[in-house]
């Protein structure tokens, strides 16, 4: 019989929960299964930014949801950090599991190693090396105080080695967003499907090329009227030859408004969507000729289903979906992305293949090697001074 604390496990924000779900279960049907206490710091709150992922992904309801909300960088981390304390002081947990990069992971992160309560950190080392991005800040400062740390890819070993964390804090473990893709592509909804649901335009399924997926969200993409007129005049020009689905998040969707270029949407060639559920945005990846979008977790997603997936970013943290699998980096150039989505359609996307361990059963491997690693160090601490 296990005599662990918890282990309190944070998600905060949309792209947290594909990765948190396969970790719950994997810690659940371990033997014995590892105590966990679920907090939601609630940086997303829309219905569909969260409620409908946690059903999608079977997540369990939060044991805590701290309703943080929306704020500036600094507020929404503070606040976090504010209401998270008192959740570690009353459960004396044996570790905060914290995933991704988001200001959650960070905050959470900060506020457990001043307890001295352990910090592990899944999707570590994964470095853009653009510090104008907020989540690079946060993946660095993150890792930097981490005692765990799981990585997806080997490149990101190598990025911790540079930045002097010791190799016996790093175990690559594989890609836990996989065993989500894994997990859900079964019960993935069709396009036709999440069409009708959203009431949205169903003739742009019928163009002989297929349909492309597009999604926005970086401030760095959005935030500024003229690079968001840029890159959806490029879109439209890319809609001309091949329809195009937009999952819209909300802060562009806002922008989009704000900015008054709602104009240039060509309904009959351009749909625009809500954000979606995983479910939903699974069947639509999957059944695309082509996926344009600035999210990490689409560049890898992508990779795994073997889509091709251009990246409208001049960097990205998960080179290996560019080494291995179907990414293109083709930055904010109109040139560039009508040029790539025309090498897709001509039959010369690129194929790719499935890189090492992104095979479903990541967290599996991350929930034995932290049963053995909390272990150790429990049994290390009930060790006399002396004979350490
Ligand atoms: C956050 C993460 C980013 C991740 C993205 C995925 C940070 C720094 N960024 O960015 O890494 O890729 O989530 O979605 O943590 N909003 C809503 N409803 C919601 C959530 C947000 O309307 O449920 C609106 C708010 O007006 C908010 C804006 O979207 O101001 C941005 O939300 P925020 O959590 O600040 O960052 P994201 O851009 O979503």
């Amino acid at each position: 019989m296990s005599t662990l604390g918890p282990v309190i496990c944070v998600v905060g924000a949309r792209p947290n929960f594909m990765k948190m779900a396969p970790i719950l279960r994997a810690m659940a049907a371990h033997s014995p299964p590892i105590p966990v206490l679920l907090v939601h710091t609630g940086q997303h709150y829309d219905k569909d930014m969260s409620d409908r992922l946690f059903e999608d992904l079977r997540l369990p309801r939060p044991d805590v949801n701290l309703e943080v909300g929306s704020g500036t960088h600094a507020i929404q981390t503070a606040e976090v950090m504010r209401r998270f304390e008192p959740i570690v002081d009353a459960h004396k947990p044996s570790c905060v599991a914290v995933v991704g990069d988001v200001n959650s992971t960070l905050a959470c992160s900060l506020v457990a190693v001043k307890k001295g309560i352990p910090v592990v950190h899944i999707e570590a080392g994964l470095r853009s090396y653009d510090r104008a991005m907020p989540e690079e800040i946060n993946r660095i400062l993150t890792d930097q105080i981490s005692d765990r740390l799981y990585t997806t890819e080997r490149t990101a070993e190598e990025n911790l080695r540079l930045e002097g964390i010791p190799s016996d804090r790093v175990c690559f473990a594989g890609n836990v967003m996989i065993d989500s893709v894994v997990f859900g592509r079964a019960n993935a909804r069709s396009a036709k499907e999440t069409l009708a649901a959203c009431n949205a335009n169903p003739a742009v399924l019928n163009h002989p090329l297929g349909y492309g997926v597009v999604t926005l969200h970086r401030p760095s993409n959005v935030d500024h009227a003229e690079t968001l007129r840029d890159l959806l005049g490029g879109l439209g020009d890319v809609a001309s030859s091949l329809p195009l689905i937009f999952a819209l998040h909300p802060r562009t969707r806002g922008n989009i408004e704000r900015f008054g270029l709602m104009g240039m949407i060509n309904p009959d060639c351009m749909v625009f969507l809500p954000p979606q559920g995983y479910l939903e945005m699974l069947g639509l990846m999957a059944g695309a000729t082509v996926v344009l979008t600035d999210s990490g977790g689409l560049q890898e997603e992508t990779t795994a289903l073997g889509v091709p997936c251009l990246t409208l970013r001049e960097n990205t943290e998960r080179p290996i979906t560019v080494e291995q699998g179907t990414n293109i980096l083709v930055g904010r150039d109109r040139t560039a992305i009508l040029t790539g989505v025309q090498e897709i359609l001509a039959g010369r996307g690129k194929r790719g293949r499935v890189p090492e361990y992104w095979d479903g059963h990541a967290a599996e491997r991350i929930a034995s090697d932290l049963y053995q690693w909390l272990m150790g160090k429990q049994a290390s601490q009930a060790l006399p001074l002396e004979v350490k």
